[in-house]
């Protein structure tokens, strides 16, 4: 869709995301301004409900960033919200709403070309659909 511009709401976990965010912007990698991000302490933080609430308030997309399995900083908080991300995404799926419109996605505070390239897919990705019909589909 031409000059279509996705919002992305993105939870960045303190430790891993937000510090690769961070050193993308340090090293002036370029990537879409499409996301605002929110820094969270842990992706395991971050509760079903804030995702469905950014969906309803009309982002087009939420993305969750968070560190490799193995590296969180609360021990299983990443685990958890791997969980949580497959069950969300189950009903979302049988609400018939796009399930591809939520990323969950591993990027440690060195990877700031990986999180540069992965906010560069999600916003082309989410050009390719177009506006999500997600908010419009729940007003009443
Ligand atoms: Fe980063 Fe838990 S501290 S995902």
């Amino acid at each position: 869709m031409a000059n279509y511009e996705p919002k992305i709401v993105g939870f960045l976990c303190n430790w891993c995301t937000y510090a690769g965010a961070d050193l993308a912007g340090t090293s002036r990698m370029q990537y879409p301004p499409n996301m605002r991000p929110i820094r969270v302490m842990c992706s395991g933080a971050v509760d079903s409900v804030y995702i469905l609430r950014a969906l309803l308030e009309g982002a087009d997309g939420v993305f969750m960033g968070g560190c490799h399995p193995g590296d969180c900083h609360y021990v299983s908080g990443n685990y958890k919200a791997r969980r949580r991300m497959v069950l969300f995404n189950s009903v979302m799926k049988s609400l018939g709403l796009d399930e591809d419109r939520v990323w969950l996605r591993w990027i440690s505070a060195a990877e700031g070309r990986k999180f540069a390239d992965t906010i560069t897919e999600m916003t082309e990705h989410l050009q390719k659909k177009g506006p999500s019909p997600f908010k419009e589909k729940w007003e009443v």
